[in-house]
């Protein structure tokens, strides 16, 4: 039986390793989508569409979305469950919880019999027509996967992987299988949080719309439902090479992050001057940048 690699989160040194966010999260219960989108999906449910989550985490989200939105076909949920990877060189992660090992379920379950964590989780979601498949994107995405199962049109892909390099994954996956279906899917990011975002989930969207020329109605700053995709790449090496573009790394990002790192190194000599025990508190993991 396939046995899974034990980390540091939620350990007695959580703390160290990721802050101190999410250190007693067992489950994340809700799923918080506006109501638009909700009863959009709800109206536009059938059973040949499925629902794909992508970050499952302990599968609190995919339980809260079978219950929001009822009559599509499958549900499908895809994760390490071993936790983040390494964000792509030089990209900015929002907290230190996001570093590799973040969110990872097996720790938080303590268990790390593969097949017993997945029918854990699996058994919380509860839902019947729904199938978890574990591994790391840049692996588990292939076209043998795609070949393996009977993936139907996407309704929703929710996608709450929090890095860059994981949503690029995603996306071009998607893409390249022809899951997106303008006037069906829409597409939402847990990890968008504000305008002019330049990092995670925000900035592989940008890079995926530009290379696939893709048109968005947007519904907020979260939520889009695609429209169409004008530049379909011809074959599986144009896909690779969208993805390796991506996976480089915005030029714009590239800049902003070379200024966060000046001001923060100026902030760390100042604090130096002044001594310690003085920091702010962060309210909320969300509200900072590490
Ligand atoms: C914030 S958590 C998701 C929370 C989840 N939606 C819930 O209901 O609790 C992010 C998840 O994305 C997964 N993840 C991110 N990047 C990944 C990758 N490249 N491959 C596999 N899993 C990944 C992590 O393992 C983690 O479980």
């Amino acid at each position: 039986m396939p046995q899974l690699r034990s980390g540091l989160w939620q350990s007695n040194s959580h703390n160290e390793s990721y802050g101190p966010w999410f250190k007693k999260t067992k489950l994340i219960g809700w799923w918080s989508s506006s109501k638009q989108l909700q009863q959009e999906l709800q109206a536009a449910a059938r059973p040949e569409y499925d629902i794909y989550q992508f970050g499952v985490y302990t599968g609190g989200t995919m339980r809260s979305i079978a219950k929001k939105v009822r009559g599509f076909g499958h549900l499908w949920g895809f994760d390490s469950f071993t936790g983040l990877p390494e964000e792509t060189e030089g990209q900015m992660l929002e907290g230190k919880h996001w570093r590799q090992g973040g969110f990872s379920a097996a720790d938080a379950l303590g268990t790390y019999d593969e097949d017993a964590l997945l029918q854990a989780i699996t058994r919380q979601i509860n839902r019947p027509n729904t199938t978890l498949i574990r591994g790391y994107f840049n692996e588990s995405l292939s076209a043998a996967l795609a070949a393996r199962h009977r993936f139907r049109p996407a309704l929703l892909v929710d996608v709450d992987v929090d890095l860059h390099s994981s949503s690029v994954h995603v996306l071009s996956w998607l893409l390249g299988h022809g899951l997106l279906v303008p006037g069906v899917t829409y597409v939402r990011y847990d990890d968008w949080r504000r305008e002019g975002q330049w990092w995670g989930e925000a900035i592989a969207h940008k890079q995926m719309t530009d290379a696939y020329k893709l048109r968005w109605r947007r519904l907020n700053l979260k939520e889009y439902q695609l429209l169409s995709i004008d530049a379909p790449p011809a074959d599986a090496a144009a896909v690779e090479a969208i993805k390796r573009r991506a996976l480089e790394g915005p030029e714009e990002a590239r800049r902003k992050r070379s200024a966060v790192d000046r001001a923060r190194r100026r902030r760390a000599a100042g604090a130096e001057q002044v001594g310690r025990g003085r920091g702010r508190r962060p309210s909320s993991p969300h509200d900072r940048i590490v």
